[in-house]
């Protein structure tokens, strides 16, 4: 996609350098900046923060974080510190521990003289997948999306946290659909849910705005109201790990969605590459929630009237805080699940990959 008119990756090797060139997310919707990666520690630290995020996008940047690793050592044993201080970066997004899960299978069999440019290309392999399936999951949403629009003649879409591009190395899950409509000319408008507290609905806002699609941004509370009064003709949300019967974990505050979408009769749809779907995952009752520390929540971070970063305390150091940053949405709640590969009733992922049914 595309920033200031330029075309975009969320993350992208630097040419003929063993660099890793990526967006501060956490600089943006104030400031657009750029980050290089150039180690291990760079790569983790860079998942930790939050610099980039999205499960997605943690996969492929995990990806390129073993590749940054093995310049300095390509032995086994640098390799499988180099696993284990990415995986455990952060819990909830399975596409980091399905890429790591895949560099460590291709590096593994090669001698370590081997491995160093094998793990460039297997990391940019990662990379540019994620891109073509992103790509398929716009037009199969669209095929979706079209029907509801034909019948009114427009499309009022709600979304929660950011799984547009930024989320992703390109296109997005959830808003690839949406490109999809709106460079075929369908008369979007997209309800962003704010998300707190990281407030990732902002970056949903700063990328629609990029690539003109118009959009409104709402406090998270809004949502149930909106959706009651058939201002919603349907909900599109990414995720973060997808068990194998359907149900969804994705950014805390998804539930709510689902809920109040079925209680109004909107489809809730969800949209997710291979790599977010986990089939040795049995149920969402196992899938880790992240709980993340409790000043993301004491502590918001703006700018000020000079336009420079500053942050507000709104609740004392001392103020007892709960933090999960995710939920896990029951499959019943979920009308169809989009993949590369096309869409399924929630119950029905082994219908798209029958190479994973048991
Ligand atoms: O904590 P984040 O910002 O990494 O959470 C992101 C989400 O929950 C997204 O909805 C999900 O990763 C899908 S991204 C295509």
């Amino acid at each position: 996609m595309k920033v200031n008119g330029t075309p975009t990756r969320a993350i992208w090797r630097i040419a003929a350098q063993t660099v890793v060139e990526i967006i501060d997310q956490t600089a943006l919707p104030h400031h657009y900046r750029t980050l290089q990666l150039a180690s291990l520690e760079d790569a983790a630290h860079a998942i930790r923060s939050m610099q980039v995020r999205g499960a997605p996008l943690i996969g492929a940047t995990a990806a390129y974080g073993v590749a940054l690793a093995l310049l300095r050592d390509a032995g086994d044993a640098a390799l499988a510190k180099a696993i284990a201080t990415l995986g455990a970066t952060r819990p909830t997004a399975v596409n980091l521990h399905w890429a790591l899960a895949r560099m460590q299978a291709h590096l593994r069999p090669l001698v370590p003289a081997e491995r160093c440019a094998a793990a460039w290309q297997e990391a940019a392999a990662i990379a540019d997948e994620d891109v073509l399936q992103n790509r398929a999951i716009g037009e199969h949403g669209l095929a979706l999306l079209r029907p509801l629009a034909e019948k009114r003649g427009r499309l009022d879409i709600m979304t929660h946290c950011n799984a547009g591009w930024l989320a992703t190395v390109d296109h997005g899950t959830a808003l690839s659909p949406v490109y999809a409509a709106f460079d075929a000319g369908i008369e979007v408008r997209v309800w962003v849910s704010e998300t707190r507290p990281r407030n990732q609905g902002l970056l949903t806002a700063w990328e629609l705005q990029q690539h003109g699609v118009p959009h409104t941004v709402i406090a998270d509370n809004a949502a149930g109201l909106l959706l009651a009064r058939g201002e919603v003709d349907a909900v599109i949300v990414g995720a973060d790990r997808i068990a194998a019967n359907g149900d969804v974990a994705n950014k805390v505050g998804t539930y709510l969605k689902a809920l109040a979408a079925k209680e109004a009769g909107v489809p809730f749809y969800v949209a997710a590459p291979r790599s977010t779907l986990d089939f040795a995952c049995p149920s969402g009752d196992t899938i880790p929630i992240e709980e993340r520390a409790g000043d993301e929540l004491r502590v918001l971070h703006g700018c000020g009237g000079d336009g420079k970063p500053a942050t507000l305390r709104q609740l004392a150091a001392d103020e007892a805080v709960a933090n999960p940053a995710f939920d896990v949405t029951p499959a019943r709640f979920v009308t169809a699940i989009v993949t590369e590969r096309g869409h399924c009733p929630p119950d029905a992922l082994h219908c798209l990959y029958p190479e994973e049914a048991r």
